[in-house]
C-alpha cells in the first residue's frame, strides 16, 4: 500500500511516499525558518501563506524523488491537527482534494500520534505497552500506550513546551530561530554544571514538568551579567540544556517505573536533541529500560511520520474520513 503523507501544521512544508508504513521512498521538507528567522518565531498567517506557495512542488518532489505517480497512490494522509488553523488547513484540504481527484481513501491524522509512530520507520520500533515522551515545539506531554492506537496522558508541561523554551532561550541569547539546534551545538564545547539552573516540579510521583522558570532564570542570568559569549555562551547553552534533559529523562523513567513498563520511547523535535538522546540512554540502561528514539531526521516535522500514522489508522479500520475539518487544539 502506497502511501502519501502532508505535513503543514507549523512551519515546515512536507510530503513523503512511505509503502506499507514502513519503507520511506521519499522524504521531502521544505522549512520556512528563514522566513520566521526575523520575527523570532512563526508567524501564523505567513506560514499559510507560504504553505500555499510550497505544497504542490513539494508533492510533486516526493513523488519524483519516489518514482511514482498520483495514480500509483493507495491512501492520503494529512495533519488535521493539531496546530496551526491556516497552516493545517492548506495541506488537508491539499490532501482532501487529491483524494476526490484520485478516488482514494483521506486519512486526517493527528501530529502528535504521527510524532509517536515516526518510530516505525526505525529498525526496532518497541511493543507495547511502553511509555512515551512527546517533546516538540508545542507541546510536551507523557503517555502510557498500553496498546496500539491507545494513549493515556500521564503528565504534561503546565506552561512552555520543552522546545519552546529552547526557542525562547535561544532568543533571550541572540541565536537565531528555532533555537534548539543552535543551542545544542554551541552546548557541546559547554560546561553543563557551569550555572546550577532550577529543575522544577522534582517531587517525586509528579509526571507534569513546567520550563518558564527556568527561562526565567536564564533571563535573569543576562540581566545580571548581559549577554555573553564564547565560552561563557557555551556554558550557559550547556547548562540550560542539561536541566531540560535532567528534567524530562528523570519524569519519563519514573513514569515507566511506576507504571511497571519496560520500554520508553521519545520523539518529536527535542528528541533530536544531543544531550538529551545520551543521557536518556544513559539512565535508562542504567534502570534496566530499552529506550526507543527515531533518528534526528524523523524527530523533526516530516512527512513520513503522518504516511505511517494514516497507514496504521488504515489498517484499524478508519473509515475514508473525507468530510473531517482541520482541528487546531486536536488531543490524541
Ligand atoms: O516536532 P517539531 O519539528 O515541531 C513541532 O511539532 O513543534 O519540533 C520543533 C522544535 C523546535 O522548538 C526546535 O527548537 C526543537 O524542536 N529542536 C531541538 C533540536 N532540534 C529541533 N531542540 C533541542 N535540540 C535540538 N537538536
Ligand atoms: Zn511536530
Amino acid at each position: 500500500m502506497l502511501v502519501l503523507g502532508i505535513e503543514t501544521s507549523c512551519d515546515e512544508t512536507a510530503a513523503a511516499l512511505v509503502e506499507n508504513g514502513r519503507q520511506v521512498l521519499s522524504d521531502v521538507v521544505s522549512t520556512q525558518s528563514d522566513i520566521h528567522q526575523r520575527w523570532g518565531g512563526v508567524v501564523p498567517e505567513l506560514a499559510s501563506r507560504n504553505h500555499l506557495v510550497q505544497i504542490l512542488p513539494v508533492v510533486d518532489e516526493a513523488l519524483r524523488r519516489a518514482g511514482r505517480r498520483l495514480t500509483d497512490l493507495d491512501l492520503i494522509a494529512a495533519t488535521s491537527g493539531p496546530g496551526l488553523l491556516g497552516a493545517l488547513l492548506v495541506g488537508a484540504q491539499v490532501g482532501k482534494a487529491l483524494s476526490a481527484a484520485l478516488e482514494l481513501p483521506f486519512i486526517g491524522v493527528n501530529h502528535l500520534e504521527g510524532h509517536l509512530l515516526a518510530i516505525r520507520l526505525a529498525p526496532q520500533a518497541p511493543d507495547t505497552p511502553f511509555v512515551a515522551l512527546i517533546v516538540s515545539g508545542g507541546h510536551t506531554i507523557l503517555y502510557d500506550v498500553a496498546e496500539p492506537g491507545s494513549y493515556r496522558c500521564i503528565g504534561m508541561t503546565r506552561d512552555d513546551a520543552a522546545g519552546e523554551a529552547f526557542d525562547k532561550v535561544a532568543k533571550i541569547i541572540g541565536l537565531p530561530y528555532p533555537g534548539g539546534e543552535p543551542i545544542d551545538r554551541l552546548a557541546k564545547n559547554g560546561d553543563p554544571a557551569a550555572i546550577r539552573f532550577p529543575r522544577a516540579l522534582s517531587a517525586p510521583g509528579v509526571f507534569d514538568v513546567s520550563f518558564s522558570g527556568l527561562k526565567t532564570a536564564v533571563l535573569q542570568h543576562v540581566r545580571a551579567r548581559g549577554v555573553p559569549s564564547g565560552q561563557a555562551l557555551a556554558d550557559l547553552c550547556a547548562s540550560f540544556q542539561e536541566a531540560v534533559a535532567d528534567s524530562l529523562t528523570k519524569k519519563l523513567i519514573a513514569a515507566a517505573r511506576k507504571l511497571g513498563r519496560q520500554r520508553i520511547l521519545i520523539c518529536g523535535g527535542v528528541a533530536a536533541n544531543s544531550r538529551l538522546r545520551a543521557l536518556a540512554e544513559e539512565r535508562a540502561r542504567y534502570r534496566d529500560l530499552s529506550l526507543f528514539i527515531p533518528p534526528r531526521h524523523l524527530c523533526t516535522d516530516n512527512g513520513a511520520m503522518i504516511a505511517v500514522a494514516g497507514y496504521e489508522a488504515h489498517q484499524r479500520g478508519a473509515a475514508s474520513v473525507s468530510r473531517l475539518g482541520v482541528d487546531a487544539g486536536w488531543q490524541l
